[in-house]
């Protein structure tokens, strides 16, 4: 079947999973017992998550727990302050769904989400289709193998759609009004609708998990569209995508129209406030009504879209300014009208780091900050091993080997500021660090565990901790982080490890130094610089205080030292890592997601 390919923006399919209820349902997967009863996950004096059976009964996410205990008596609550099985869990599902893709583009967001692209597949399937027998298709999953797939009706959505088609109606593609392209996106949607059933499926009988999906041509779209149908549903977002008439409402529109301008993804907290406040030319009532990021005098996407005035130059003068994203307004505007190019990212082999952290109430003598640096080292070279070791096929060598060696270890704290005259404390994210080569007997896989955690703890963390506070105490950190990072991936006797394949392994070292302004060495010498190349350590001063981060980096046994300016260090936002984006409530002391924080101080507000 030939069909014209669609306009240039809607030519791909995204499929986004959202599993339902994740924390619970790992615990449920480990113990299936669980399944029938209501279970909730306890993250300090908070439920994080609850499963479908304790949400029949009232019980949400972000709830207190004696609050919950009170709704319901026989809740079973687990604690979840471990992430460990929830993050293993998550990257054995974003393995499963990776292994269906051809093109390798299946991105993680969090622990719990994943954008695949899978523009290639529905290509391919597109052009298999016979006209005349439609109702009786098959679904090709392997390019090179014609019996590995399903069998299906390419007239029909698979699952819900929006706007709602009744079972009732006439096939499809009978129903939408023909414009441009339509026919062909439609075609390509129910495809998408019909491999996302098809993945959805698998991932529950194959690896126990029941998840909720959104079908649509870009991660926007399709993340949005998959809450339509929760839990263990999923959408499609159906055509016309684009009208040629003004007047007309696409269903684009149509849908995006009526979510609160705070339920954006892209669109921050921040960001939706000033929004707000200008559509209603006032601040915007913020402690009575914003639960979760939306408000009772919700500001819809439709309020702003169609707000006089209203457009990108409008919205770069609401949003942008120091420290905004470039081209903010223009970003938004594409946002609130369903546009939104951003690729779905190829899967990575190799971690561009690896971070361990935990928050504090309150950390400040040396014996419990050796403590806690032995704990984070511990799980920092487990997590190596988990991520970087791989069996070796080679029977001459040991059975495992490494894919990649980092080159640099980095230990970060945050302290927190003294307290303001009048009691408060302002809050701060402000890290400080200092950097090191990493040393090679991290990589010895004959001595012990404990061994290498202890000399890793005395000889390198404890003097790196010292110069990073050089006084004895005093400190007050609410957070320690200690990373790998500056991967070199390693070479393999096959040639895909990387290290052989001298081209990849430049191009790896230009991606880790894309960022950073070589300084050039026969300028005159820069103090700091200077001390940080004599000791192979850096320091990064704090961002607040003269904006400017410092680092040394080793490439090969050259030294290059570079300099940034940023409002905070480039490496901290690769979301590789989780944990480096969380945060922890001063009121009850729960760490959560730095997105969940305002929703989750502003529980607390509702409390009092
Ligand atoms: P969510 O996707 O928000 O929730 P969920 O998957 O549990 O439930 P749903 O079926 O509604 O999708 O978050 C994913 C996981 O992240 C969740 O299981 C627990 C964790 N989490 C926190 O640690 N802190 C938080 O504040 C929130 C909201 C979630
Ligand atoms: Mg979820």
């Amino acid at each position: 079947m030939t069909a014209a390919r669609p306009s240039k923006r809607h030519h791909r399919v995204i499929i986004h999973f959202d599993y339902d209820c994740f924390y619970a349902s790992v615990f449920e997967a480990e113990n299936p017992a669980l399944k029938s009863v209501p279970l909730a996950v306890q993250q300090k004096q908070i439920i994080v998550t609850c499963n479908y059976e304790a949400r029949r009964c009232g019980l949400r996410k972000l709830q207190l727990i004696n609050e919950a205990r009170k709704i319901v008596p026989d809740l079973v609550i687990v604690l979840g302050e471990d992430l460990t099985r929830f993050r293993d869990a998550s990257k054995a599902l974003y393995k499963f769904l990776e292994s269906f893709t051809w093109s390798g583009k299946v991105e993680r967001l969090g622990f719990d989400e994943v954008f695949m692209d899978v523009t290639d597949i529905i290509d391919f399937n597109q052009s298999l289709l016979n006209p005349n027998d439609l109702t009786n298709s098959f679904f090709q999953l392997k390019k090179n193998d014609p019996t590995v797939g399903f069998a299906f009706d390419s007239t029909k959505i698979a699952g819900h759609s929006f706007p709602n088609v009744p079972e009732t109606q006439p096939p499809i593609l009978e129903t939408i009004i023909p414009i441009d392209d339509h026919e062909s996106l439609s075609t390509r949607l129910i495809l998408g609708s019909h491999l996302a059933q098809h993945l959805r499926w698998s991932l529950e009988e194959q690896m126990g998990y029941t998840s909720t999906v959104g079908i649509s041509t870009n991660k926007l779209l399709s993340k949005l569209v998959g809450n339509l149908n929760k839990p263990k549903g999923q959408t499609t977002l159906l055509p016309p995508y684009v009208l040629d008439k003004e007047d007309a409402e696409s269903n684009v529109t149509k849908f995006i129209d009526s979510h609160d301008i705070g339920k954006i993804p892209g669109i921050g907290f921040k960001m939706s406030q000033k929004i707000r406040n200008h559509v209603l030319s006032r601040p915007a009532d913020f402690e009575m009504g914003l639960i979760y990021g939306g408000t009772k005098e919700s500001v819809t996407v439709r309020d702003v879209r169609l707000f006089p005035s209203m457009g990108p130059e409008l919205l770069e003068k609401l949003l942008g300014g120091v420290g905004s994203e470039r081209g903010i307004g223009g970003k938004a505007w594409g946002l609130i009208n369903g546009i939104d190019d951003t690729e779905v990212q190829q899967a990575k082999k190799v971690p561009t780091q690896i971070s361990i952290e935990d928050s504090y109430i309150r950390l400040e003598t040396m014996p419990q900050v050796i403590k806690e640096l032995r704990i984070l080292a511990a799980s920092l070279i487990k997590r190596m091993h988990i991520d970087l070791l791989e069996d070796d096929d080679d029977d001459d060598s040991p059975a495992k080997r490494w894919i990649a060696h980092p080159k640099t270890l980095r230990l970060s704290t945050r302290p927190r500021p003294p307290l303001n005259s009048d009691g408060t404390r302002t809050r701060s994210f402000n890290r400080i660090s200092r950097s090191c080569p990493l040393p090679n007997f991290v990589f010895n896989l004959r001595d012990g565990f404990d061994a290498i955690v202890e000399k890793l703890v005395q000889e390198i963390l404890i003097p790196m901790f010292r110069k990073l506070h050089p006084y004895p105490s005093g400190w007050n950190l609410s957070l320690v982080n200690v990373c790998v990072t500056n991967m070199v991936e390693t070479a393999s006797e096959d040639g895909k490890g990387g290290g052989r394949d001298i081209g990849r392994m430049f191009k790896k070292q230009e991606e880790v130094l894309k960022e950073w302004k070589v300084e050039d060495r026969d300028v005159p010498p820069d103090p700091i610089l200077e001390a940080a190349a004599e000791s192979h350590d850096s320091i990064s001063t704090d961002p607040s205080a003269g904006n400017e981060v410092v680092d040394s980096i080793m490439a090969g046994s050259e030294e290059v030292i570079a300099t940034q300016i940023s409002e905070e260090p480039v490496e901290w936002e690769d979301d590789e890592d989780e944990d480096e984006n969380r945060e922890m409530c001063h009121e009850c002391g729960a760490t959560m997601p730095a997105f969940a924080m305002a929703a989750h101080e502003r529980f607390h507000s509702l409390e009092a």
